[in-house]
């Protein structure tokens, strides 16, 4: 009954019932208390409240959905809002039950929760793969989600990943005898799920900062990788008086356990010019293990950041990777500065068009605002084809430089108009391959219109806006006439 007998050609996306929302983290006591003031300011009067702390596993956020206590559908998060259907595999996983455990079960109940590989099960697949050689995982997160993504569900089965549940929807108004997220954790167990016994009830933040404390200790001896702590009021009707911001619930936050910092030498200082025409200052270095990965590059963030650090080629810097952020360079130590260095003076001309580039006063970004600017169009088209835009499979950052350096496009319009015999002949190119991106790049015709409102990359138009602009004007045309005020009158835009 787990294993299904044919592998998936492909996953199909899912929008989720209710979307899976990211948490805002916190790096400090300061931070947390902030966010305690934050919440409380937000009510007319402070209630009586208790905080719900759970691990922090580092895995891949997963929706369960069961339908008269049966298992019908297992979800990734993806972007929150559309996720892909992996029923198949979430099978596999034995610590999720194929049927609830309770005798009358509610008509639909969607669990939430977070899957992962134990690491010694992580330490053994990079083992094997070694054996064969192939490319080792990063991390345990990036395996388990790979694993997830796995289209034969027979490997999947071979990977013990596991599931820690952690939210509990119940659609029917049956949610009303559960008013605590304690009980919450409590009922799943009984319904048969893995629910992580280290959990605790707390009255204070004093009391979350000692438990925070207490794992940063404990959680070395744990068989599975966690980054932080979650801190939850407990009472769901605060949860509900308190809701969300565009990203994350405002009833809860993630205590992180601080970033991995390691040193290492400044070999370059490149600028990288994106899809918006700013320009990022990086330092490339020598290659470092950070957090599980090969790091070799860093972000400077910006001119005033350079200048500030006053960064040199051949300098020793610390270089910290916090999560799925790109690694920054946090420190210079310039005791160890080596003699004849010059400070690095950001570039005035674009490196890729040489126009001259611009400084808004009161920004921080330099930009590049040639609009022909090859970057520009590279970054625009990269953004036009990715996943959460409007999907166009095979399209990534070789053949986009390609197109460009071949003169066949100098706009993302003109995508629509490349033949097969265009695209085969180009470098490392054939016809099958042509007429596989010909035929991708037509069905992105077929996106929906708030997929290719955020392809369209216009400022402060991310995934959730898109959507959101979407759903309010039911066309493109609707949005080119929208006024300032009826755009400022939508919930979420403000
Ligand atoms: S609650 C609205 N609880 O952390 C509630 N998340 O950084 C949001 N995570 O996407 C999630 N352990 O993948 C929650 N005990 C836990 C968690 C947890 C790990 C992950 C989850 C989420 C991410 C946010």
């Amino acid at each position: 009954q787990r294993v299904g007998d044919q592998p998936a050609s492909q996953f199909t996306s899912v929008k989720h019932n209710i979307p899976l929302y990211s948490l805002e983290n916190a790096f400090n006591s300061e931070e947390l208390a902030k966010w305690e003031t934050r919440w409380q300011r937000q009510l007319k009067a402070i209630p009586e409240f208790t905080y719900v702390c759970e691990l922090k596993i580092d895995g891949s956020a997963i929706a369960l959905t069961y339908e008269n206590g049966i298992l019908v559908r297992g979800a990734t998060r993806g972007d929150g809002i559309t996720g892909e259907e992996i029923t198949q595999n979430i099978k596999t996983i034995r610590t999720i039950p194929l049927k609830l455990n309770i005798d009358h079960p509610p008509s639909r109940v969607e669990v939430r929760g977070e899957a992962f590989l134990p690491l010694d099960v992580f330490e053994g697949i990079n083992q094997e793969r070694t054996k064969l050689g192939e490319a080792l995982f990063a991390n345990p997160r990036n395996a388990a989600a790979g694993t997830l993504r796995q289209l034969d569900s027979k490997i999947v089965a071979q990977r013990k990943l596991n599931l820690f549940a952690y939210t509990l929807h119940i659609d029917d108004g049956a949610n009303e005898d559960i008013k605590y997220q304690w009980d919450s954790l409590e009922l799943l167990q009984e319904m048969g799920f893995l629910v992580n016994p280290n959990r605790k009830l707390c009255q204070s933040l004093a009391e979350v900062e000692a438990y925070f404390e207490e794992w940063d200790i404990g959680r070395k001896n744990l068989p599975y990788m966690t980054d932080g702590v979650v801190v939850k009021l407990n009472d769901y009707q605060l949860q509900q008086k308190l809701g969300f911001t565009q990203k994350f619930p405002r009833w809860a936050i993630a205590l992180k356990y601080p970033a991995e910092e390691a040193p290492t030498i400044v070999k370059e200082i490149i600028v990288n010019v994106g899809r918006t025409g700013a320009v990022t200052p990086m330092a490339v270095m020598q290659p470092v293990q950070l957090a599980g990965t090969t790091v070799q590059r860093a972000t400077l963030h910006n001119g005033d950041r350079v200048a500030e650090l006053d960064i040199r080629i051949g300098d020793t810097v610390i270089i910290r990777k916090a999560g799925e952020i790109i690694p920054e360079v946090v420190q210079v130590l310039t005791e160890l500065r080596p003699s004849g260095t010059v400070p690095y003076k950001m570039p005035t001309n674009c490196p890729e068009c040489n126009s001259i580039l611009v400084r808004p006063q009161n920004e921080a970004v330099t930009r590049c605002v040639n609009s022909s600017c090859p970057a520009i169009l590279r970054g625009s088209i990269i953004h036009w084809a990715s996943r959460n835009a409007v999907d166009i499979r095979g399209l990534g950052e070789r053949i986009a430089i390609l197109l460009i350096e071949n003169n066949l496009v100098q706009s993302v319009a003109d995508l629509y108009s490349l033949t097969v015999e265009q695209i085969a002949n180009l470098d490392r190119m054939g016809t099958k391959s042509a007429e596989n991106l010909v035929r991708a790049i037509a069905e992105s015709k077929n996106q929906t219109y708030d997929r290719i409102l955020f392809g369209l990359g216009i400022r402060y138009v991310g995934r959730v806006n898109a959507n959101i602009l979407a759903s309010n004007f039911p066309s493109i045309e609707d949005l080119s006439q929208a006024s300032f005020e009826s755009i400022e009158a939508i919930y979420g835009i403000g």
